[in-house]
């Protein structure tokens, strides 16, 4: 049996950190990713070498996607799993919102999911296995404030 490989974004704090530890319970070994090194490396110390380590990595980046599963996979073999949760919010009323803020939304929760979900499946096509898990929001039903998450749902 393999060591079971699961990648899980924004795994330095919240509800990714949460996740990771799920699946370090269920036996995983998990490759924790973040854009942010100090709580990502926080979290790894936290965790453990045996069980964990960290990659600091922003998902909207190409290049670094792309550095991150071939580094994994030089360095693993396999990926099993994919968790998407790395996402980030600028919530504001619509007629306060720059432009640059709804491109910095749709970079990272959007074409980072998006760049992360095409190398895991061009692994996952290769091994002929793997799970992909995006994290989304209820707030695409429509809040106050969070118009840019409400198209990010529409296009
Ligand atoms: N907290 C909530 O109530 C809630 C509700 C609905 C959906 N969600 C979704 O769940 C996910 C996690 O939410 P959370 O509350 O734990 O968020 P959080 O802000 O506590 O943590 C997000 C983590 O993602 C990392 N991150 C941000 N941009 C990144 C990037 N470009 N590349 C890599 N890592 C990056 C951050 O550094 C941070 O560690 C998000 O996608 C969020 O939209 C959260």
């Amino acid at each position: 049996m393999h060591k079971q490989i699961a990648i899980v974004t924004g795994a330095g704090k919240g509800i990714g950190k949460a996740i990771s530890l799920q699946l370090i319970n269920d036996g995983f070994f998990v490759v924790l990713v973040d854009a942010d090194k100090t709580c990502g490396e926080k979290t790894a110390k936290e965790i453990g070498k045996t069980k964990s380590v960290f990659y600091q990595t922003d998902i909207s980046n190409e290049k670094q996607v792309v550095q991150l599963f071939q580094a994994i996979e030089k360095k693993y073999g396999n990926i099993d799993v994919v968790v998407n949760n790395a996402g980030i919010i600028r919530d504001n009323m619509i007629w306060n919102m720059e432009a640059a803020d709804f491109d910095l939304v749709i970079n990272v929760n959007l074409k980072g999911t998006w760049l992360m979900c095409r190398e895991a499946a061009k692994k996952m096509k290769q091994q002929n296995f793997g799970r992909i898990i995006n994290i989304s929001s209820r707030a695409w039903m429509g809040n106050i404030g969070q118009t840019i998450i409400l198209h990010q749902k529409l296009v």
